[in-house]
């Protein structure tokens, strides 16, 4: 295989706090190894329009504290197409790129993985997401720093719903997945969370309102997450079902949106997302192509591209025994 003398790196889709400091560690290991680096603009749709800077060491200095993405980001429909493949391949050509870092979530690196299969080029992704929902990595860049942003966020609200005797339904991210929600739960003593993973033939509501508030708690807090199934989940909905189903119970709703995204990312994040960038350019040395580098037990894996966006991953379900009981 042809020696690499440049790569490029872009961040996909939402963004998440830590791609800063994964761009940067991407960067940084490039040219320790004497390559050139173009950081493309826009996600896939700079790739598409030639939106390529290139980076140098002080390019990406003081961005490892810094929330979001420098290099912008973008949900790009094109790139889903033949054509907008072909262009985005025409770009990496015209620049003499030999390989392609892709940080972002699973749509990004689904992208990621058709177009490897369709074009020479050696492509790595690094999992950036703050929903945790990439198979074969137990954590993703974004993860953590949302999860103490929701746990921040819940403790206020515990304080009201306490002083008022309250049910608090509070919606976060995770687009399918209920990383976020089960463990903000737990994080934040909450009393219930409601995911899709557990979503099977039983009641979420019903479970929760049936276990009964202790007679010492009249306020509750139940953390939701955003899935929805037939138009049915989310906290606005389960809101609506107590207020008809148990009218006694006086609800609230709070719906956290965008700034889970938002903000300095944690210590945990920016060292994940430095060791991630580093071995991503250590994996193209070793000849690595089209695969995601994650991390399993504190270390560093390889894992196919079809592999990691293709299967669920499963939450351990002693998540929810462990806020069951410790919610009593
Ligand atoms: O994938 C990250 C995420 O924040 C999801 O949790 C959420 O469903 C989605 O992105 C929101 O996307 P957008 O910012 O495009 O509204």
């Amino acid at each position: 295989m042809a020696q690499i003398k440049t790569i490029a790196v872009l961040t996909s889709g939402g963004d998440a706090p830590g791609m800063n400091a994964c761009i940067r560690a991407v960067t940084r290991s490039a040219i320790y190894e004497g390559w050139k680096v173009y950081g493309v603009y826009r996600g896939y749709e700079g790739l598409i329009n030639g939106e390529f800077k290139e980076l140098t060491s002080s390019s990406v200095s003081n961005t490892i504290q810094r929330g979001g993405t420098f290099l912008k980001t973008a949900r790009s429909k094109e790139f889903l197409s033949d054509e907008g493949q072909r262009k985005a391949y025409e770009q990496l050509k015209a620049h003499d790129v030999d390989a392609l870092i892709v940080i972002g979530g699973n749509g990004s690196l689904t992208g990621a993985r058709d177009f490897a299969k369709e074009y020479d080029m050696r492509v790595i992704g690094l999992p950036g997401t703050i929903d945790n929902d990439l198979y074969g990595t137990d954590l993703t860049i974004g993860y953590d720093t949302a999860l103490n942003t929701i746990v921040d966020c819940v403790d206020k609200i515990r304080d009201t719903a306490t002083s008022h005797d309250r049910i608090f339904f509070i919606e976060v991210m995770g687009r399918d997945a209920g990383f976020l929600a089960q463990n903000s739960a737990i994080a934040s003593g909450a009393e219930a969370a409601i995911i899709p993973e557990d979503q099977t033939d039983v009641d979420q509501l019903a479970q929760f309102i049936g276990r009964g508030m202790r007679k010492s708690k009249n306020s509750s807090i139940v953390l939701v997450s955003e899935s929805k199934e037939n138009g049915q989940g989310g906290a606005l909905y389960y809101a609506e079902r107590v207020r008809k189903e148990y009218p006694q119970y006086d609800v609230r709703v709070t719906i956290l949106g965008h700034l889970q995204r938002g903000g300095t990312p944690s210590a945990s994040d920016r060292i994940l997302a430095s060791r991630l960038g580093y071995a991503a350019i250590e994996a193209l040395n070793e000849g690595q192509r089209n695969i995601m580098v994650g991390i399993a037990n504190d270390k560093i894996v390889y894992v196919p591209l079809t592999r990691a966006v293709k299967q669920n991953k499963p939450i351990d379900k002693e998540l929810i025994s462990v806020l069951n009981v410790l919610s009593i």
